[in-house]
């Protein structure tokens, strides 16, 4: 295993029954507190995807807009915010995922992507996979290629991968 994963490991917290009874947080703050730790994730990353032929990183709302923007700027690729609902303010295309309880959505600018383009999603951690998946359908609606989703962190338990 790559030395620099285990550095990455240990800095990310687990905070237990948050945010609610029974649930373990994993909480990237710690992470991004460590210069080395955070630089050696955003290299990791980088070392994957540069040379790839991906011009656009689209980030999920809220904590793939910390680790998406790095990785855009070093590999030479655009960022493109997918947010929550009604934050942004031109013409948008939406797309609906279910959640344990409930449902929320993503949206992204139309004509931030290219048809033809290659993307990679990136965010902090992948649980079931259904903000994966919503941000893949936006990115392939608009006609672009999803490369490869990009996570921090991820659940061996839920088999995301
Ligand atoms: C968390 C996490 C991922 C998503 C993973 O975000 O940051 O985006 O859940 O879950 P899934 O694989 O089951 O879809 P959350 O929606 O809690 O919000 P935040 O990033 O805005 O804090
Ligand atoms: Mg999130």
């Amino acid at each position: 295993e790559d030395p620099r994963i285990n550095s990455i490991r240990t800095k990310i917290r687990l905070v237990p029954n948050f945010p609610k009874q029974g649930i373990d947080f994993l909480d990237i703050t710690t992470l991004l507190l460590d210069p080395k730790a955070f630089k050696n994730t955003i290299d990791m990353f980088v070392e994957r995807y540069k040379n790839k032929n991906i011009s656009v990183v689209a980030g999920i709302e809220a904590r793939g807009f910390i680790f998406g923007p790095p990785i855009a700027l070093a590999i030479g690729a655009k960022f493109v915010p997918l947010r929550k609902p009604r934050k942004l303010p031109g013409e948008v295309i939406s797309e609906e995922y279910t959640l344990e309880y409930g449902s929320d959505c993503l949206e992204m600018h139309l004509g931030a992507v290219q048809r033809g383009e290659c993307a990679l999603v990136v965010d902090d951690l992948v649980a079931t996979g259904g903000t994966l998946c919503a941000a893949m359908n936006l990115l392939e609606r608009a006609g672009a290629e999803v490369v490869e989703c990009a996570c921090v962190i991820e659940l061996p338990a839920l088999k995301d991968r």
